[in-house]
């Protein structure tokens, strides 16, 4: 699947991001290996620390199905009464989640926008000396 075709599958998602504090919505597009898209949005709370980012949705939805291997996500972003027009970086906490079960030498992750061409990094750009699985004795995510 090409990025652009997995950006649009994560502006999908993203129409149904739950935003009532931020007003600011986020739609991602995980790629499995198998060639699955799960999509993720964020869902905030009134208490906002229980608030939940469009990357953890994607992922852990995937994860709850039984998927372990992955090949990159999309993310989009921005105020949620507009078209998706910020590029929008995954937080510290989702690129720690990506890490832990996604290769940084090969998993990608695609910043796309409603117009326009994405921009695609690997993981070990965005989480550069990370710290994961290996560094407490368990295998390295396999290689997606
Ligand atoms: N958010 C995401 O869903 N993903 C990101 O990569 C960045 C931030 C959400 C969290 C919160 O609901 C809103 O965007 C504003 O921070």
């Amino acid at each position: 699947m090409d990025d652009k075709t997995l950006v649009e599958h994560a502006l999908k998602a993203r129409s149904h991001a739950y935003t009532p504090y931020s007003h600011y919505a986020v739609g991602a597009a995980l790629l499995t290996s198998d060639g699955g898209v799960y999509g993720g949005c964020n869902i905030e709370n009134a208490a906002y620390t229980p608030s939940n980012c469009a990357e953890r949705t994607a992922f852990f939805r995937a994860l709850f199905d039984g998927h372990r291997d992955f090949v990159a996500i999309a993310v989009v972003g921005g105020s949620a009464d507009k078209p998706a027009s910020d590029w929008c970086a995954p937080c510290g906490v989702c690129r720690q989640v990506m890490r832990e079960f996604c290769d940084p030498n090969s998993f990608r992750v695609i910043m796309g926008r409603a117009e326009g061409e994405p921009k695609s990094y690997l993981l070990r750009e965005l989480l550069p000396e990370s710290f994961g699985p290996q560094d407490l004795g368990k295998p390295d995510p396999q290689a997606c």
